[in-house]
């Protein structure tokens, strides 16, 4: 993609996500391209994405990314499957040359493509599964490998609450996982920005056969060769953070310990 402006190495990266789940995202930035400023958008008045409409989506989308270009973004990072799926398309068009967009889809499934497995599965929110983009990305890349999908609403909402590696986590994963459409898969795709805290969860219930993959790691490297490729990593200082959400609670501030691991303090900027 070229840019119609020319940007520069010290404009910050925007991330945004329907929440906080997205942080899991914006704290790998944080530890591998420390140079980097972070400006994150979490829309806590519309979550969960997953239970919402592709037009809803994309239509909070629109919004937020002309927020964060606003803010002289040189990179915008999806940092939710949920948009991912259902926006990604109409952001690149509704904003050509103005930024450089990544997504979280698009690094997972060039990951499991190069792994060259025969059967995978894939969790995620039902508006990802509903989409069919990771199935349809994968399938046109490797069209004989095997993919099951399975939405797990309840998920986010858990995670959100702090039930992670404990008893309630296990019950509620196994019920999921234990879905014989799964039998067989040699990786599970995390495809949910909040799904990294149950990678062990996940990985106990399978055991030594099955590997656990979410889109993070996958997607620092995306967003470092693009970066590169521009000559538009931060070598220099960089300025503070910003963490905004469209609706403020004492608790969505408590959480972004779970997903950031550390405490943030969040700005409440009323976007709708
Ligand atoms: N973090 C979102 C994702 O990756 C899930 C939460 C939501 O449904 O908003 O899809």
């Amino acid at each position: 993609m070229n840019l119609t402006k020319t940007p520069h190495k010290k404009q910050p990266i925007g991330v945004f996500d329907s929440g906080i789940g997205g942080l899991t995202v914006a704290n790998a930035i944080n530890r591998h391209l420390p140079n980097e400023e972070i400006i994150y958008f979490g829309d806590t008045a519309h979550l969960p994405y997953g239970d919402k409409s592709v037009d809803a989506i994309r239509y909070y989308c629109l919004k937020i990314v002309k927020f964060l270009l606003e803010r002289d973004c040189k990179m915008i990072v999806i940092a939710c499957n949920s948009a991912s799926s259902a926006a990604y398309n109409t952001l690149v068009d509704f904003f050509p040359g103005e930024t450089i967009f990544v997504n979280v889809v698009d690094p997972l499934v060039a990951g499991v493509v190069d792994k060259g497995y025969q059967k995978v599965g894939i969790i995620a929110t039902k508006a990802t599964i509903r989409s069919n983009v990771y199935q349809r990305k994968l399938r046109e890349q490797q069209p004989e490998l095997q993919v099951a999908a399975l939405a797990t609403p309840l998920l986010a909402p858990m995670i959100e609450e702090g039930y992670f590696d404990n008893r309630v986590s296990q019950v509620v994963i196994e019920s999921y996982l234990s879905n014989e459409a799964f039998e067989g898969i040699e990786a599970l795709l995390l495809a949910c920005t909040h799904y990294p805290l149950i990678r062990m969860d996940i990985a106990a219930f399978f055991g030594k056969g099955v590997e656990v993959l979410d889109s993070t790691l996958f997607t620092i490297g995306d967003i470092k060769n693009k970066l590169r490729n521009r000559d538009l990593l931060n070598d220099g200082k960089k300025n503070a953070h910003q963490f905004y959400v469209s609706d403020y609670t004492q608790s969505f501030e408590e959480t972004t310990r779970l997903f950031y691991n550390e405490h943030l303090q969040l700005d409440h900027y009323p976007i709708w």
